[in-house]
């Protein structure tokens, strides 16, 4: 029974000067979850936020935080984002060469474990490590910046995850690029969990938020009938 759709708009492309305020506007929008993108500049070649900034937004909503750690190494950060209010914490698998041990300290900390790949990584490095995780999040841009353009070489990919998860409670989430247009092929190949950047952000308004997710959740079911 495939899982129900959820959007997670990343709030990387959200008004930093507003950020509470950008929170409570995409919660009231519809949105599933809140998809934090954290960057170190080392990683990936951009810095966002830390675990400080988690805490500060944390009591604007009750919604489920999806913290992205696009940091290395990784595992020495992972109990101050757990303390910050992460619900979820996924680790790069090329942030470190310890991946199992990654995963089992986020469920060590109580909280949701998820691994990401980057676009040139095999889906082969998640063969060992599916019975650590709560979610897979497949990168369908290069990481370190909102706005870029989808890499549909990534459709394959998102199918064979899909295959691989099998039976398993795995959710499977793509994020990079997802607009109106991507949003059903991703689902069509096997994606239930969507993050959106600068496509549920456009527009600057909670009416805007509401109308961005709501196209993009419509174009998502659209993906479950192909
Ligand atoms: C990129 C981040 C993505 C990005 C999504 O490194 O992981 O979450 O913010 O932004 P859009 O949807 O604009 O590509
Ligand atoms: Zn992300």
């Amino acid at each position: 029974m495939p899982k129900p759709i959820v959007i997670a708009p990343s709030i990387l492309s959200a008004d930093f000067a507003r950020l509470g305020d950008e929170v409570n506007s995409i919660d009231a929008a519809g949105a599933d979850w809140i998809h934090c993108d954290v960057m170190d500049g080392h990683f990936v070649p951009n810095i966002s936020f830390g675990p400080d900034v988690i805490k500060a937004v944390r009591s604007r909503t009750t919604k489920i935080f999806d913290v992205h750690l696009m940091i290395a190494p990784v595992d020495q950060y992972l109990e101050a984002f757990a303390k910050a209010g992460a619900d979820i914490i996924t680790v790069h698998a090329e942030a470190g060469p310890h991946l199992d041990r990654s995963l089992q300290a986020i469920r060590g900390l109580g909280k949701k474990a998820g691994v990401t790949i980057c676009p040139a990584t095999s889906e082969q490095v998640l063969l060992h490590v599916l019975d650590r995780v709560d979610l897979i999040l497949v990168m369908t841009v290069n990481p370190g910046f909102g706005g870029q353009s989808f890499i549909r070489s990534q459709l394959d990919k998102i199918r064979c995850i899909r295959g691989m998860i099998g039976e398993r409670s795995i959710r499977l989430e793509v994020d990079g690029g997802v607009n109106v247009e991507t949003a059903a092929q991703v689902v069509a190949a096997g994606a239930d969990t969507i993050v959106a950047g600068s496509a549920v952000f456009r527009g600057g308004t909670e009416e805007a938020y509401r109308a961005n997710i709501s196209a993009i959740r419509g174009a998502a079911e659209a993906g479950r009938r192909c």
